[in-house]
């Protein structure tokens, strides 16, 4: 099965009328996750852009991103601003289901098309200078992390359990970005950054400033999320994913961006 351009694509008669007619399926994205995606110059670039061109093949119509704050995505997928939200954002069943932190329902929640597994990992300066491997070595500490990410929830989730311990609490600084939880890293204004591993890992491994330590946490696949009442886009994509790994075109973006 190969490629196509407009209605000749091998999956453009799956797709919702409207996005038939439009030609462009809409992609909200947090584009300071280097490498899933991040901006250069005026594009945003990375391995779900990079998946999303390869889909883009099967289905005949092209995957525009604009950048979004991750904490708002789902919330802007809803009033319609995009069709699709691809930022390495994880299957999780609040997000499915749209509950808030206290598991109270929040919203209509999202249905999800998994394409790849990550945890969470900490990333701290190079020589790990303050001696932490664990979250649990956390509590009394200042730690950043990326706002309404699945790691600023283990480090919430971690917190209560240091008081529960008689320990101080972490001070979690929770930021918009996972870059400016880095800078802060860098800065020293914190002794660990918690975010996925891949974006740790690349962190490492293109700065001398940083490593990773201890074992990445809570593995959960990433989901491409859509709109509930949009099971036709929902069932494209996951056709379109399949065709890619089929023909390996998934591999080959993994190995792109030393993903795995
Ligand atoms: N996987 C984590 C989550 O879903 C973090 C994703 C952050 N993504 C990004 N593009 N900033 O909560």
């Amino acid at each position: 099965q190969g490629g196509g351009s407009g209605s000749d694509a091998p999956l453009f008669k799956k797709l919702p009328k409207e996005i038939q007619d439009a030609g462009v399926i809409k992609v909200g994205s947090d584009a300071a996750y280097r490498p899933m995606e991040y901006k250069q110059g005026a594009e945003i670039v990375g391995l779900d852009p990079d998946l999303a061109q390869a889909m883009s093949k099967k289905l005949g119509v092209s995957f525009q991103f604009t950048n979004g704050t991750f904490d708002g995505l789902i919330t802007s997928m809803q009033t319609g601003r995009f069709d699709l939200i691809m930022s390495a954002m994880t299957d999780t069943r609040d997000r499915r289901e749209g509950l808030d932190e206290k598991g109270k329902k929040a919203g209509k929640g999202v249905d999800f098309v998994d394409y790849l597994t990550a945890g969470s990992s900490i990333l701290v300066k190079k020589g790990n200078p303050d001696k932490i491997e664990t979250v649990e070595q956390m509590c009394g500490k200042k730690v950043a992390t990326q706002r309404g990410t699945t790691s600023h929830e283990i480090l919430k989730k971690q917190t209560k359990k240091c008081r529960a311990d008689g320990k101080k609490a972490i001070s979690v600084e929770a930021y918009d970005t996972d870059d400016e939880a880095r800078v802060r890293l860098k800065a020293g204004g914190v002794v660990a950054d918690v975010s996925d591993f891949p974006v740790a890992a690349f962190a490492a491994k293109s700065a001398a400033d940083f490593e990773v330590v201890g074992e990445q946490m809570e593995s959960a696949p990433y989901g491409m999320a859509v709109s509930k009442d949009n099971t036709e886009l929902r069932d494209a994509l996951k056709e379109a994913l399949a065709a890619i790994i089929k023909d390996g075109s998934y591999e080959k973006a993994l190995a792109k961006w030393g993903v795995e």
